[in-house]
């Protein structure tokens, strides 16, 4: 790898947060949602080498632009109108989904720290046992500071997608199925354009 460059930068602290909440659809579309997942496309993913460290029995990440998979068009517009009210509720229009995918974890699986793209991750807690391991997050202006959000199955736990996280290893026989997604911010909306022009 080339030199990295010598920078000099001043570091402020600008404060974000994480959200946790719980879909209101969640006891009626649980069973439809898993039923479709037994249907989908998917792969395993085992990876193991300097950056990764992860065992995860069911995904379909390689799909996760494609919006014509059977339970995607059946969960997004849950999703969309959660994520539309989250947004208008932190000062935004809207929300556009970039990526979507599930993952099923079982006995032993895991996913080690990573980052996602776009503006913001989530986690859907689909199928979510109070023995499930939960997810934990890299405070990012203090790095060593981890973070447990308090989730149960029905959560959607939202955070900026740089945020490292990982999902720490299943050690039951109790399986877990979480639905992730990357989004973007739609515009400011004008409730907010007004209060900050006052600034
Ligand atoms: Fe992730």
């Amino acid at each position: 790898m080339k030199d990295l460059l010598m920078i000099d930068v001043k570091l402020s602290k600008l404060e974000s947060y994480y959200a946790v909440g719980q879909l209101p659809d969640h006891e009626n579309i649980k069973q439809k949602t898993l039923d479709l997942l037994d249907d989908a496309v998917y792969f395993k993913l085992k990876a193991k080498d300097d950056y990764y460290d992860d065992s995860i029995s069911k995904l379909d990440w390689d799909d996760a632009r494609d919006f014509e998979r059977p339970w995607v068009k059946f969960f997004m517009p849950y999703i969309q109108d959660y994520l539309n009210a989250l947004s208008f509720a932190l000062g935004y229009q809207g929300a556009i989904v970039d990526e979507i995918w599930f993952q099923q974890y079982k006995n032993l699986d895991s996913h080690g720290w990573h980052t996602h793209g776009s503006n913001f991750t989530g986690v859907y807690y689909l199928e979510f046992n109070e023995q499930s391991p939960k997810t934990e997050i890299i405070e990012p202006s203090n790095q060593n500071r981890k973070i447990i959000p308090d989730v149960k199955e029905g959560s959607i736990l939202i955070f900026p997608s740089y945020t490292i996280h990982r999902a720490p290893q299943i050690q039951n026989d109790i399986r877990k199925t979480i639905i992730s997604f990357n989004y973007v911010i739609d515009y400011i909306n004008k409730d907010t354009t007004q209060k900050i022009n006052c600034l």
